[in-house]
């Protein structure tokens, strides 16, 4: 079959779309027939080696995908060979032409879903839903996202004006198109005062910060007595900040938390699968999945180095069996 193969961590060079064989599922496992699988940022920290994402080399990258179940191993129940599903394969493996994913992290796709949006739910949606959830907003709060147009971004922009958030003040680089229904800021040395600006002068009841570094830094002073600043990433690459002093924290009445989907996945598998699955209810009641931008395998390397340097907008997926980019 083929894969998407990183042979070492490093650059570009480690890219390759190699034959392979394809795996066999084993104990509460299934394997997929990859129709879809998302392009994340988290392919990206593994081939450069940041430690959690690939667990041997060479790795298959690829965190989610929607397919067609091949093949069931032992001890699970509630999926059945033929049907269509989406699954979080956190090991990697999904930007493949089989991958295998844990029966608990592998959901059903309702026939009115379609598969390249669904194959954007498990990781991506699933994060920007979890994200909300940690942060106990609600109706009437107002976010500051120090990065909305890229996949999660976009994905939690939409969930927060959904649960009632009545300004999302959405950061990015210079020279990138706004988010729908966000107010747009540009990411620079003076984000938190613009920030502040573009929410009519009042600090914020939630950050969610995935830049790290000096943004991570800087943001905490965004948030309005009773906030919380979420860090979910460090996409930037810089060195983590020192962290705030607890008599800042408990002087500015406000709290600090951390998100990574993947930690859950190893720890607490069911409450991934609700999160997955939360999120494929919502379909079922008015949420729509913006249709991904599509590549195939001769566009994969490509859109990876894209993402790279951050300037792939929205969500991109390989459709494994398309025969252009
Ligand atoms: N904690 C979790 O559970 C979890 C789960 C999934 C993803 N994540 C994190 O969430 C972030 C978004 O993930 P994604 O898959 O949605 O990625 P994505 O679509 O590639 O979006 C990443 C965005 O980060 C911004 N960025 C800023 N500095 C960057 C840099 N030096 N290099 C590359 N991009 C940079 C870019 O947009 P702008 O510059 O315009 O802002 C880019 O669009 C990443 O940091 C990822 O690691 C966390």
């Amino acid at each position: 079959m083929r894969a998407l193969m990183i042979s070492e961590p490093g650059g570009l060079e480690t890219l390759s779309i190699a034959a392979t064989t394809p795996p066999r599922p084993g104990r509460c496992q299934v394997l997929i027939r990859v129709e879809f699988a998302g392009l994340n940022f988290t392919d990206v920290l593994a081939r450069r080696g940041a430690p959690g994402y690939a667990d041997g080399w060479p790795f298959v990258p690829g965190m989610e995908v929607a397919g067609i179940v091949e093949a069931i191993g032992e001890e699970v129940d509630g999926l059945r060979v033929g049907e269509r599903a989406v699954a979080f394969t956190y090991n990697g493996g999904g930007l493949a032409e089989y991958a295998i994913a844990d029966a608990v992290l592998t959901c059903s796709i309702p026939d009115e879903l379609d598969s390249a949006q669904a194959a954007t739910i498990p990781l991506t949606w699933a994060t920007a839903i979890g994200l909300v959830r940690r942060s106990h907003i609600g109706d009437g709060g107002t976010a500051l996202v120090t990065s909305a147009t890229g996949g999660v971004g976009q994905a939690l922009a939409s969930l927060l004006a959904r649960h009632g958030v009545t300004r999302v003040v959405a950061a990015s680089r210079a020279g990138k198109t706004a988010v729908a229904g966000t107010v747009p800021i540009v990411r620079d040395d003076r984000l938190t005062a613009r920030a502040i600006e573009a929410n009519e002068g009042q600090r914020f009841d939630a950050v969610f910060e995935s830049i790290g570094g000096d943004t991570l830094a800087s943001t905490l002073d965004a948030l309005a007595p009773g906030g919380v600043l979420i860090s979910y990433g460090a996409a930037a690459g810089q060195p983590d900040p020192e962290p705030p002093r607890y008599r800042t924290l408990r002087g500015q009445n406000v709290a600090i938390s951390g998100f990574s989907i993947l930690a859950m996945a190893r720890t607490e598998p069911a409450a991934v699968r609700d999160l997955i699955s939360s999120v494929i209810r919502l379909t079922a009641k008015g949420l729509v999945i913006p249709d991904p931008h599509q590549v195939s395998w001769s566009g994969l390397i490509a859109s990876h180095l894209d993402q790279s340097e951050g300037v792939l907008r929205g969500k991109t997926v390989l459709a494994v069996k398309a025969h252009a980019s």
